[in-house]
């Protein structure tokens, strides 16, 4: 397959909006638990915060991957071990499976009143804040020690 020359204005976008709603959709989970206890007990769905943010969420990576597969990503950074191009290859398809079953658990879990699964959605809500710090983590790490440009593809759009 051939390589785009960088991520897309489009693209670049979506991942930092996608990123700061997971980041208050999980912020807003404590309130989302107590809104949860309400709903099991009178049966009644509130709008809240935690639940809008997550079906943003789940409603942009649909874009996102569709935009995705249309416009394509940069090829390998260059310079890269074939390793850590297999790194970045898997760990990017965990984010975006996450990304993906995280609020389709929560939705399950809100609109059917399921309390079992609100535990799973606990789990892969705990999981994608993790996987995505460590993504963080490496992200700044080619930025500050290894300056091979890798962060340069996620703010500056090609063209
Ligand atoms: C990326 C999106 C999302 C993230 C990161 C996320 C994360 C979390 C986390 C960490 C919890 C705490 C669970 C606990 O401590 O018990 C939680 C609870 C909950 N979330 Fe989400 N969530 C997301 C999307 C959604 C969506 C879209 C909905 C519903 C439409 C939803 C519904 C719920 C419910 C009902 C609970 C309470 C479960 C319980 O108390 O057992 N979530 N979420
Ligand atoms: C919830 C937070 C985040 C999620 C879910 C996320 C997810 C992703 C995903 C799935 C990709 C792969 C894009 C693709 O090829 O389609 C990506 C790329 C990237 N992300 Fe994130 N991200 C998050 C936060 C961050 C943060 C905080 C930083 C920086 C500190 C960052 C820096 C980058 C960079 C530089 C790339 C491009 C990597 C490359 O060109 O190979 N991300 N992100």
């Amino acid at each position: 397959m051939s390589h785009a020359p960088a991520y897309s204005r489009l693209q670049i976008a979506l991942h930092w909006l996608i990123a700061l709603l997971i980041l208050a959709a999980w912020v807003t989970h404590e309130a989302m638990e107590d809104a949860f206890e309400t709903r099991l007990e009178s049966g009644v769905l509130t709008p809240n915060p935690h639940a809008i943010l997550g079906l943003a969420v789940f409603v942009l990576v649909l874009i996102r991957v569709f935009v995705r597969h249309r416009q394509g990503a940069p090829g390998p950074v260059p310079g890269s071990s074939a390793m850590a191009e297999a790194a970045a290859l898997w760990g990017h398809r965990l984010l975006y499976l996450l990304m993906i079953l995280t609020p389709i658990g929560g939705a399950i879990t809100w609109f059917g009143g399921i309390e079992a699964l609100g535990e799973g959605h606990e789990l892969l809500g705990n999981a994608l804040m993790i996987v995505a710090l460590g993504h963080a983590v490496v992200a700044i790490l080619h930025q500050l020690v290894l300056k091979d440009g890798t962060m340069t593809r996620m703010l500056r759009p090609r063209g």
